[in-house]
This record gives structure tokens, C-alpha cells and sequence, in this order.
């Protein structure tokens, strides 16, 4: 896990805002109707200083569980994008149980509306930008189901890095074929919209279903369904940064 800064102090309003993903006039009201503790003492100001790392809050008899940031492993199912808002559609954050929500949630990269699988929230912003960096060498694998068999060539033409349509030049990339042949696993360390439709199209095929099934050596869990989601664990980031 990312290392952890140390947080100082904090006004008890804006912790209890950020912890319990509620708003500042929300945390204020538990503040009022008495319902907050800070090491077993009722709190009486809104801006009282906090040591998160150190003072126990509790909220409505509930300890409030500091973490300065959140890490989410989601098995995003199809009809649902990658946004933290949307105007027509559901958003993965809206997948999240009311346990691991906090403001500032994103997802740590995108998947067209009807992919499924990984995708990792986060309100960390640095490490996001450092597993979608194409520097930092992250991979994704996705299966993806093709709408013809996948030819013999396409692994070469795959390693060689595609150019795909609008001429731009993919990095190398793993195309693994299996006992099928249109199903195959692509891993990618770079994201372009659309990379592996416009990929499997570029070797004049198409892609008739996409999941993301690992970030780095991370594999999606087996036992999250569709829609279901956990918080990675600690000895988990290793695998993040792992390399073949
Ligand atoms: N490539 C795609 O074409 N779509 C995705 O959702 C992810 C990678």
C-alpha cells in the first residue's frame, strides 16, 4: 500500500464528512444532536481539532475507522459506466456499499459501458496516476471473446504493436490464444479509448464481449459477482506493480 502521510490535525466536521462519505451540514447535525465522541468525551465543536491517526471517533456508538485513503476492487457489470457522474446511466460509485464510501471516490481508469470486470475506485489520486501511467509499465489483461477465430499472425502482428485506426501506434502487446479461438487474453499497459475493440479490428476481427479480468498481477476476485465489490488488501499492492 501507498505510504501513508502523516494527516496532522483535522477539523472533527471535515473528518467525519470525509470517513463517512456525508456531507459537512450532515456531519454538523451529529455534531448538534450530540451523537459524536472523540476518545469517549461528547463533542460539543465543529471545528475541533482531531488527530486521526490517534483520537478514537465514534459516531452514533459507532468507532469511525480512520484510512487516509481507500482502495476498491469492483466487478463492474455491463449497462453501468466509469464516471463519477452521469446524467442517463448508473456509475460504477453508485455500486458502492454505504461501509466503504467517502468522498472524493473515482474510478482508476475506464471501461466502455458494456465491458465488465475490474476496475478499481479509489480517492487516491497519485496512485491512480501511477497505474494508468504507460511509464509505470501496469498491466491490463482482458478475455475477450472474438466474433471470428483469432489467426496464428495476430500474435506476432499483436507483439509488434498494432497501429489502429486514426493511425495510432499501440505499444507491444500479449495477444494468448486458447482452446477456443475466439476466446483470447490481451494484456495491454496502455489504455486509448476503446484499445482492444479497436485492436481485435485492426487484425479485421471484432470483439462481441470485453472483461477486465487483472491490473498489474491482480487478478479480479472469483468470489465478487457482477455488481460486487471489496477492498483490496494490504499484502494485495505487491501484485499491483508485479512484472512478467
Ligand atoms: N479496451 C476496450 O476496447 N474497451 C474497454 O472497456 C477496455 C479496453
Amino acid at each position: 500500500m501507498p505510504e501513508k502521510k502523516n494527516a496532522g490535525n483535522v477539523r472533527l466536521d471535515r473528518f467525519l464528512s470525509n470517513q463517512l462519505a456525508i456531507s459537512r451540514n450532515d456531519a454538523k447535525e451529529l455534531i448538534k444532536k450530540r451523537l459524536v465522541t472523540v476518545n469517549g468525551e461528547t463533542a460539543k465543536l465543529f471545528d475541533m481539532k482531531i488527530s486521526p491517526e490517534t483520537d478514537i471517533v465514534a459516531s452514533e456508538g459507532n468507532n469511525v475507522v480512520y484510512r487516509e485513503h481507500i482502495y476498491i476492487m469492483l466487478n463492474k457489470p455491463a449497462g453501468v459506466v466509469c464516471a463519477t457522474k452521469d446524467r442517463l446511466s448508473d456509475t460504477v460509485l453508485e455500486l458502492i456499499p454505504p461501509e466503504l464510501r467517502r468522498s472524493g471516490l473515482f474510478p482508476a481508469g475506464r471501461l466502455d459501458k458494456d465491458t465488465t470486470g475490474f476496475v478499481l475506485i479509489t480517492d487516491d489520486g497519485g496512485f491512480a496516476h501511477d497505474i494508468l501511467s504507460p511509464k509505470k509499465h501496469v498491466e491490463k489483461r482482458y478475455f475477450a471473446v472474438l466474433e471470428k477465430p483469432a489467426q496464428a499472425g495476430d500474435v506476432k502482428a499483436f507483439a509488434d504493436g498494432l497501429v489502429i485506426d486514426g493511425g495510432e501506434k499501440c505499444l507491444p502487446a500479449k495477444l494468448e490464444l486458447t482452446e477456443n479461438p475466439r476466446e483470447v487474453f490481451i494484456t495491454l499497459h496502455e489504455g486509448m479509448f476503446h484499445q482492444v475493440k479497436r485492436m481485435a479490428e485492426a487484425v479485421g476481427n471484432k470483439v462481441v464481449s470485453l472483461k477486465r479480468v487483472s491490473i498489474g498481477k491482480l487478478n479480479l476476485d472469483e468470489n465478487l459477482a457482477e455488481g460486487q465489490c471489496r477492498e483490496i488488501m494490504h499484502k494485495e499492492f505487491e501484485k499491483i506493480y508485479a512484472k512478467t
